[in-house]
């Protein structure tokens, strides 16, 4: 399975923080916001990812990531000319997927939580049909929404609907078989000129072969939408790392734990950091070496 990251966008609900700097490059707390995306795919064992972003800021992005040997995965970057919706990253990314399956995760999407491991694999374990996922909100009318029937069958999803028809939005985590690169080309853009996800999953949803997992209280999925989006999600962060003393999307721990790297590349990269608390953790990483 591949993974791609779109790390589109103009970020103009951040202005203006994100007037010059991409937004996925905003701090959570002590690393990117890319990270966190990132270690999803990672945790679901994903090592070939494709970043995607504009043309100014894809260099950026190579600068943080390069070609991801360090941390023993392959990523590709590719530009993406004008923001044409989320299921343009199949059109885009089509080269990249060849006839492999793919997951795609938004670059400002941040989740945390027990057991998010383990269904994240039974995600992409699935070969054939869509994964995505529902989750409680307060606020559904912002995003996708799941309806279910009685029974809690999948009835639609809807993008952004005015009167949400349950609490459950869908976060920008979807796992996809390669018929999505078909999808997403004949899919009509949208009343926002956008090709939407939301269309994608109706026509895995007509087929039915649209899986919705429920993630329970146990899971946070954070906003990065807002100013105090990015402030929470740092606050819960920091709340964490310096309660458990471990590091949340820590992308070299994730790549050293599965395997991608050995004791002694965790070890350098920690020595480069070496004068920040982020470096001192990996060098402490390695020196326990209990993986
Ligand atoms: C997008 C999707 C929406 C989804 C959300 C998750 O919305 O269109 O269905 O619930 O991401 O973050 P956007 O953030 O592009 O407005």
């Amino acid at each position: 399975m591949k993974g791609i990251i779109l790390a589109g966008g103009k970020g103009t609900r951040l202005y203006p923080m994100t007037k010059c700097i991409s937004k996925q490059l905003l701090p959570i707390y002590d690393k990117p916001l890319i990270y966190y995306p990132l270690s999803i795919l990672l945790l679901t064992g994903i090592r070939e990812v494709l970043i995607i972003s504009t043309p100014e800021d894809t260099p950026m992005y190579e600068q943080l990531l390069g070609n991801g040997k360090k941390i023993g995965i392959s990523i590709e970057y590719k530009v993406q000319m004008t923001p044409r919706g989320l299921a343009d990253a199949f059109i885009v990314g089509e080269d990249f997927i060849g006839d492999d399956n793919v997951c795609l995760i938004l670059g400002d999407n941040v989740f945390f939580g027990q057991n998010l491991s383990s269904t994240l694999w039974k995600a992409a374990e699935r070969t054939k049909g869509a994964t995505i996922f529902g989750y409680p909100v307060k606020n559904a009318q912002a995003f996708g929404v799941v309806e279910f029937d009685d029974q809690g069958r999948v009835l639609s999803i809807e993008e952004k609907p005015e009167h949400p028809k349950s609490n459950y939005a869908v976060p920008g985590l979807y796992f996809y078989d390669n018929r999505v690169v078909d999808i997403a080309k004949n899919v009509k853009p949208s009343a926002r000129g956008e090709i939407e996800i939301t269309s994608v999953n109706n026509v895995y949803l007509e087929m039915g072969e649209l899986h919705v997992e429920l993630l329970g209280r146990g899971i946070a999925w954070l906003d990065t939408g807002s100013p105090d989006g990015l402030l929470k999600a740092a606050e819960f962060v920091e709340a964490i790392q310096s309660r458990q003393g471990f590091y949340i999307s820590c992308i070299e721990e994730i790549a050293w734990r599965r395997h991608f790297i050995t004791t002694e590349e965790l070890l350098a990269i920690g020595e480069e950091l070496k004068m920040t608390d982020y470096g001192q953790y990996l060098i402490d990483l390695a020196k326990t070496d209990q993986r």
